[in-house]
């Protein structure tokens, strides 16, 4: 029963996109479990890129059927110029399904996140604006819409009329600001309905009869573990569950029916938006590693912030999401640097921490202990084995293996599909 749980073991845009686009031409089902359009999933084929939101990293491949899980807040709109996107590139959505159980993100959740974060002012989370905390916020409140509401006219129609009502209250009195036409959000959403209604099923029955024909799930986890809205670096978090066990309640699959969890994580640390960030670089190191590895935000375009490897923060992953192995990418964007530095404590009032701080202050007070690592100064963006790599490749390989007690068992050296190199079984 090859279940596989690939989650982001850092702050998210790891390289999630690529490495399910590289294990889904195996995969039968490849499943979106939480989150929504805040993840920006890159998948490069040949010279095309893609830029994933809501549909599943696995839609490259004809064969692939992908599914958006209950535990994702499906923005119906932007799914459908998702899809249309898709099919005007020739790539065909045949194969998506969207639970019915999923909850849908509404234009005032948009509009909710935008208010919010400009009244936090200098303590803003830094969000994707994509209305993400609003839409958890009513699920978990139990005001939420769900994909099977919309699918019948009347039960959608009745809803919505109270849940604006209330919504318009707030946008009055609260912020202010004028609330939405309930007779134009039901007429949109109407239309949206006949669009995404072929495809919209219960996703728990497909998954179960998958895992139980012996077929190969591959559940894609969007953000990462620090953005984990138990586990993160709260509350410079998400509003979901990006780690492993996100995959059970998000898709409908009790926990033994996963047979391994995968980490991915870049060869060195980002992250967008607000927080502490202990192995940050704010020199010329930090402007080199963001140029090499074009890190601006997928979905935002954001400048992500760039730092060293942080071990104390894959360690954390490995246990919290119970990691079997890891997924390493971006080694490549390190090929020029005379030495390498990977981060294995935090110095913090004159003690020395191994394990990451629960308070969020104590994180921001963390000084980080570095290991100091000699470069490759080589190109290995055409490496397709391990041994071909580098030594000094090879030996930080090692060491981040020796220093989290996981098994590195992919390696990324590029964002193209053939730019992977493979060093363990992942199914
Ligand atoms: P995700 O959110 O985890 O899927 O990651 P993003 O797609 O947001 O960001 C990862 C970026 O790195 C994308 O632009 C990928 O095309 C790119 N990428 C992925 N793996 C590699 C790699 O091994 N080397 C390089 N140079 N780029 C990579
Ligand atoms: P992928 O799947 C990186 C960050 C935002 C912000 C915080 C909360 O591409 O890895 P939200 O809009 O979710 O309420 O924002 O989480 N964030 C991400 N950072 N990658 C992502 O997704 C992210 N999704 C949200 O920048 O700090
Ligand atoms: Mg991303």
């Amino acid at each position: 029963m090859p279940a596989v749980v690939l989650i982001g073991a850092q702050w998210g845009d790891e390289g999630k996109g690529k490495i399910t686009d590289f294990l889904a031409e195996q995969a039968d089902l490849v499943v979106r479990y939480q989150g929504g359009s805040n993840a920006g999933h890159t998948v490069v084929v040949g010279d095309q890129e893609f830029r994933l939101h809501l549909v599943p990293s696995g839609i490259l491949y004809a064969k692939t059927v992908c599914v958006i899980g209950n535990g994702v807040v499906v923005d119906p709109q932007l799914l459908i110029e998702e899809i249309d996107g898709l099919e005007a590139r020739g790539v065909s959505v045949q194969n998506l399904l969207i639970s019915g159980r999923a909850q849908i993100l509404m234009p005032y959740h948009k509009r909710i996140d935008e208010l919010e974060e400009e009244r936090r002012g200098d303590y803003k989370i830094g969000t994707t604006k994509r209305g993400i905390g609003p839409a958890y916020m009513d699920k978990i409140g139990r005001v939420g819409l769900r994909m099977v509401d919309l699918m019948h006219k009347d039960v959608f129609a009745s809803k919505l009329k109270r849940i604006v009502e209330e919504k318009n209250h707030l946008f009055k009195q609260v912020y202010g600001v004028p609330g939405f036409d309930y007779e134009q959000l039901l007429e949109d959403h109407l239309r949206y309905a006949e669009r995404l209604r072929p495809h919209v099923t219960d996703t728990s029955v497909v998954i179960d009869h998958a895992i139980v024909a012996g077929k190969k799930v591959l559940f894609e986890g969007a953000q990462g573990t620090l953005l984990d809205i138990d586990h993160g670096t709260y509350p410079y978090v998400t509003s979901s569950h990006p780690i492993a066990g996100g995959a059970c309640v998000g898709a409908g699959v009790g926990p033994t029916r996963i047979s391994r969890v995968v980490g991915v994580a870049k060869a060195y640390t980002t992250r967008v938006g607000e927080g502490p960030f202990p192995t940050e670089l704010f020199d010329e190191l930090g402007n080199r590693i963001r140029q090499r590895g074009r890190e601006y935000g997928t979905t935002t375009g954001r400048p992500r912030r760039c730092g060293w490897l942080d071990v104390v923060i894959l360690r954390y992953a490995a246990r919290v999401n119970g990691l079997d192995q890891i997924a390493i990418t971006k080694l490549d964007v390190l090929d020029d640097l005379p030495h390498i530095k990977i981060c294995t404590g935090y110095r913090y009032n004159g003690e020395v921490l191994r394990e990451l701080p629960e308070s969020l202050e104590a994180l921001a007070g963390c000084e980080p202990i570095y290991e100091t690592l000699e470069g490759w100064q080589q190109d290995i963006t055409g490496v397709t084995r391990f041994e071909d790599l580098p030594v000094n490749a090879q030996r930080y390989l090692r060491r981040i293996e020796e220093l989290t007690g996981t098994p590195i068992s992919l390696v990324a050296v590029g964002p193209k599909r053939d730019q992977t190199i493979v060093r363990g079984e992942v199914y």
